[in-house]
């Protein structure tokens, strides 16, 4: 069999490797399948570069090609052929045309780059919430509300989010595929950045900065809802939680072993996340399921879960474990 049929025999392989590679991919966490208007405009950035390369990949070859073909040695020709050199009208054209596509893939690419970096702090209508990236967690407050919290950033749809991000630690990179590219958090520096969900839903979000041992755990949440029930879950957030007579206890042990790093009120900030509405998060440390296996399995060993974790393995008998736990499921 010739080499060109043994090769042409690959085409049905790519070609069903193309439509199963663009088949992957979560709906909630690809920057190909945008949930919002910054990431749709971004999407529209890639699609104008993409289309600018293919034209020129395109054009180039076609050239190539012609040039071979047309040019090439004929039978009985013999010699050198005729030497051409320098050709103004050429080399105008081809230092015009890369500068025309330099400008219409520029004017875009700056417009949105200055629009996705406005600043909607002041904005009465944005909502506004300062990001700090921890190894490995994300807190997010909200100044106006008086609230914060951790891993879940809760949002209303159809409103601009006006993020302000910061790092408590090393460089991390806060990224929504789904609503937006990635903004990095920096200690020395705050970077201003926004995001808008169209519709109601759960966004998967990443760390996109290789910073340290739990980098590829560095997971969080966007929860997008409508705008009654964001009021809702601010109004519920902004009120301290009833504890149970049942987890009574709990709240005593963790008030002695857990208080020192994690906050349970509206306000608080610590060393550790703040657990207020700890038990109507999507996950558990930002990449467990949300149950009470994991919680307890967590709580004894933090490092096997998230190695390089800050969170130190506090010294609990197994009944003290199991009232924590029952205290944290009661913060609604
Ligand atoms: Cu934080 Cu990677």
């Amino acid at each position: 069999m010739s080499r060109w049929k043994k090769n042409w025999r690959l085409v049905p392989l790519f070609a069903v490797m193309t439509f199963l590679l663009a088949g992957c991919g979560d709906p909630t966490l690809s920057a190909l399948r945008p949930r919002g208007p910054v990431a749709s405009e971004q999407l529209f950035l890639m699609k104008i570069s993409i289309a600018i390369m293919l034209l020129v990949v395109v054009v180039v070859f076609a050239l190539y090609l012609f040039v071979i073909i047309r040019f090439r040695k004929r039978k009985g020709q013999e010699g050198i052929p005729k030497q051409v050199e320098g050709n103004h009208v050429l080399e105008i054209v081809w230092t015009v045309i890369p500068i025309l596509l330099l400008i219409v893939l520029a004017v875009p690419t700056v417009y949105y780059t200055f629009k996705h970096t406005t600043n909607y702090v002041q904005d009465k209508d944005a909502i506004h919430v300062k990001v700090t990236a921890h190894q490995f967690w994300w807190q997010f407050e909200y100044p106006e509300l008086g609230i914060s919290t951790a891993q879940d950033l809760v949002i209303p749809t159809g409103k601009n989010i006006a993020l302000e991000l910061t790092s408590a630690d090393v460089t991390h990179s806060f990224w929504v595929p789904s609503l937006g590219g990635k903004m990095d958090t920096n200690t020395n520096m705050t970077n201003v950045y926004y995001l808008k969900a169209d519709e109601v839903d759960v966004f998967k979000g990443k760390c996109a900065e290789l910073c340290g041992a739990s980098h590829s755990l560095m997971d969080f949440k966007v929860k997008s809802l409508a705008q009654g029930d964001f009021d809702a879950w601010v109004t519920n957030m902004q009120t301290p939680a009833a504890v149970p007579a049942d987890a009574k206890q709990g709240e005593e042990l963790f008030k002695q072993k857990c208080l020192q790093c994690h906050a349970i009120d509206p306000k608080g900030l610590g060393f550790g996340p703040n657990l207020n509405g700890y038990a109507d998060r999507e996950m558990l440390a930002g990449v467990l399921e949300h149950n009470d296996e994991n919680l307890k399995k967590w709580i004894k060993d933090p490092q096997a879960e998230k190695p390089g974790t800050l969170m130190p393995k506090v010294p609990l008998e197994d009944n003290q474990v199991n009232e924590i736990v029952k205290y944290l499921n009661s913060l609604k």
